[in-house]
C-alpha cells in the first residue's frame, strides 16, 4: 500500500471511500461540516436520531450521500475533545485502516483534519496515520502455506490544508521510513527459533548493507570472538548446534570524523534457559527474546531510509540459549572481554551475558550514546506490565531524551531507578559479579550488571519484556521501541541542524 498527501474539497473528491471524523457532542471537524451541508444536513440528521454521537471509536458506513462525489463515506467517532490520548487515536486509526481494507476498496482518502488527537501537530498527526495504518495491516504468513490474501487497499490519501502540505509530505515519508522498519521487526520476531537463528540475523544484517549504500556490515564468527575474550557471549551460545554472531552494522549519514550514537540489540534466537531450564508452558514465546535485536534492525533500515544526518553503530549479540552437555551450568566462571569475570549463578539470566561483551566492544566507537534493548526480565511484566518499556539510564539527559521521544511517538517508556544501592545484590563469592541478583528488583539488578560495562559512555537499556510481543489470540510482534528510537534519531538529526 502506498500513501500520498492531496488537497481538495472533500465533497468533490472522487474515491471508493472518504474517511471524516465526529468529534463527542456533535464536534464537527470542517470535512464533516462540508459533507454535510453538501448533504443537505444527513449528518446532523444522524446525530439528532440518536444513530451517531461521536463517541471514541464509534464507526459508520454510509454510501451514495446526495451531494457528495465519494461512493461511501467512513464516519469515525473522535470522541470527546481534551481526552484524545495516544492510545485512542491507535486504537481509531487502527480500526479505520482495518475497516476499510475489508470494505476490499482499492483506494480511500483520510479527511480528518488532524482531529483525531488533541494537539494540533500536523506533522506528529500525518506520521502516526501513515505508521499505524499499514501497522494494522501487517499480516504474517511466512511459514504458511496458505498465504494471506494480497492487502487489497492500495492507495491511502490523506487530504490536508495546501499550506500544510510541505509538512505533511515530510512525515508521510518518516512514517512510511518507521512504519517499514516496524514491520521488519515485527517479521523477524514472528520467525520461529528455527528459521530466524543467529546465522539468519547475520544474512538479514548482509542484506541490509546490500540495500543501501550507507550501510556497512561485519559479521564476527565464534573463532574471532571467542580470540578477542568475548567468554560471556560465548559461554551462551555453547549449548547450541548453531554459533553465536556479533553483528557489526554502520551507517554512515554524516561525515565520517563524526562520532556515532550506538544501538546494541539483544539476539536469543530461542531462550530455553540453558541448563537452569525454563518451564514448558508458553516457552514458544521465547523465539521472541531476539525482539531487542529486531528492533535495532528494523530502526537502522528506518534511519537509512529517512537518510538522517547522523553516524549510527548497530550492533546485534546473536545467539541460541540451549542446554546440552557442553552448555554453560550454574556456578561456572567466565571471563568478559572487559576483563570482569562472571559467576553464571543461573543460565537463564543470559541477556545480560551476551550484552555486557557487545556493550564493551561498543567502546570502540567512542558512542555519543548507547541504548541497549532488550527482552531482558520477567521482573520487567511484573512492574510494568504490557504497556511501558523499562528504562534505566546513567544518564539522565538521555534518560529524559527517550522518555520524550517515546511520548511522542506513542511508544513509551517509564524510568526505573539504578541507584548504587542495589548493586550489592550481584556480589559474588567466586567471581567479580553474579549474572542474578535475587528476586526483588530483577529489572533493576539486570541492569546494575550491564551497567558495570558501560562507564565510559552516556548509557541507557530499555526493558522491552513487557511490549515486544503479545500472547494469546493476537500472539505476534509488536515492533515495539522502532519508534521510540527512530524519534530519538531524529530529534537527534534535527538538533544538529539547528
Ligand atoms: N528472556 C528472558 C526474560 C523474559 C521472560 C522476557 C519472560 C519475557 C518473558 C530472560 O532471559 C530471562 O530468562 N530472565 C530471567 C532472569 C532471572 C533468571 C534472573 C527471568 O526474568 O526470569
Ligand atoms: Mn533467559
Ligand atoms: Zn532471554
Amino acid at each position: 500500500m502506498d500513501f500520498e498527501i492531496i488537497n481538495g474539497a472533500p465533497v468533490q473528491i472522487e474515491t471508493d471511500c472518504l474517511v471524516i471524523g465526529i468529534g463527542a457532542d456533535a464536534d464537527f471537524t470542517p470535512s464533516a461540516e462540508a459533507i454535510d451541508s453538501a448533504a443537505g444536513g444527513y449528518l446532523k440528521g444522524l446525530l439528532d436520531s440518536g444513530d451517531f454521537s461521536g463517541k471514541n471509536g464509534e464507526s459508520q458506513l454510509l454510501r451514495d450521500l446526495p451531494g457528495v462525489t465519494a461512493k461511501r463515506v467512513l464516519l469515525l467517532g473522535l470522541g470527546k475533545a481534551g481526552e484524545r490520548s495516544i492510545g485512542k487515536q491507535q486504537t481509531l486509526i487502527n480500526a479505520a485502516a482495518t475497516t476499510i481494507n475489508k470494505l476490499g476498496v482499492a483506494s480511500a482518502v483520510l479527511a480528518l483534519d488532524g482531529a483525531t488527537s488533541d494537539d494540533d501537530d500536523i506533522y506528529r498527526d500525518t506520521r502516526h496515520l501513515v505508521e499505524w495504518s499499514s501497522a494494522a495491516l501487517y499480516s504474517y504468513d511466512a511459514t504458511k502455506s496458505k498465504k494471506a490474501d494480497p492487502v487489497k487497499l492500495e492507495h491511502l490519501f490523506i487530504l490536508c490544508e495546501e499550506e500544510q502540505t510541505e509538512l505533511a509530505e515530510g512525515a508521510l515519508l518518516d512514517g512510511v521510513a518507521i512504519a517499514n522498519g516496524v514491520s521488519t521487526a515485527r517479521e523477524l520476531g514472528n520467525l520461529p527459533g528455527n528459521i530466524c537463528t543467529p546465522l539468519y540475523l547475520a544474512d538479514h544484517a548482509k542484506n541490509l548493507a546490500e540495500e543501501f549504500d550507507s550501510i556497512s556490515v561485519e559479521i564476527l564468527d565464534e573463532k574471532q570472538m571467542t580470540e578477542m575474550g568475548m567468554g560471556a557471549l560465548m559461554a551462551v551460545g555453547k549449548g547450541s548446534e548453531i554459533p553465536p554472531r556479533l553483528l557489526v552494522i554502520k551507517y554512515t549519514g554524516a561525515d565520517e570524523s563524526e562520532k556515532p550514537h550506538a544501538l546494541v540489540g539483544k539476539g536469543i534466537t530461542f531462550d530455553t534457559g540453558g541448563i537452569s531450564l525454563k518451564p514448558g508452558a508458553e516457552m514458544d514465546e521465547m523465539k521472541f527474546d531476539m525482539c531487542g535485536a529486531a528492533s535495532v534492525l528494523g530502526a537502522v533500515e528506518a534511519v537509512a531510509e529517512m537518510a538522517l544526518p547522523i553516524n549510527l553503530v548497530v550492533l546485534v549479540a546473536a545467539a541460541e540459549n540451549m542446554p546440552s552437555g557442553n552448555a554453560t551450568k550454574p556456578g561456572d566462571v567466565v571471563t568478559t572481554l572487559s576483563g570482569q569475570t562472571v559467576e553464571i549463578l543461573n543460565t537463564d539470566a543470559e541477556g545480560r551475558l551476551v550484552l555486557c561483551d557487545a556493550l564493551t566492544y561498543v567502546e570502540r566507537f567512542e558512542p555519543q550514546s548507547v541504548i541497549d534493548v532488550a527482552t531482558l526480565t520477567g521482573a520487567c511484566i511484573i512492574a510494568l506490565g504490557h504497556q511501558a518499556t523499562g528504562l534505566l539510564s546513567n544518564n539522565q539527559e538521555l534518560a529524559n531524551k527517550l522518555l520524550d521521544a517515546g511520548q511522542y511517538a506513542g511508544d513509551r517508556a517509564w524510568q526505573l531507578p539504578l541507584w548504587d544501592e542495589y548493586q550489592p545484590q550481584l556480589d559474588s563469592n567466586f567471581a567479580d559479579i553474579a549474572n542474578i541478583g535475587g528476586r526483588p528488583a530483577g529489572t533493576i539488578t539486570a541492569a546494575c550488571f550491564l551497567s558495570r560495562f558501560t562507564k565510559k559512555f552516556a548509557w541507557a537499556h530499555l526493558d522491552i519484556a513487557g511490549v515486544a510481543w503479545n500472547s494469546g489470540k493476537a500472539k505476534g510482534a509488536t515492533g515495539r521501541c522502532v519508534p521510540m528510537l527512530c524519534q530519538y534519531l531524529l530529534d537527534i538529526a534535527e538538533e544538529k541542524e539547528s
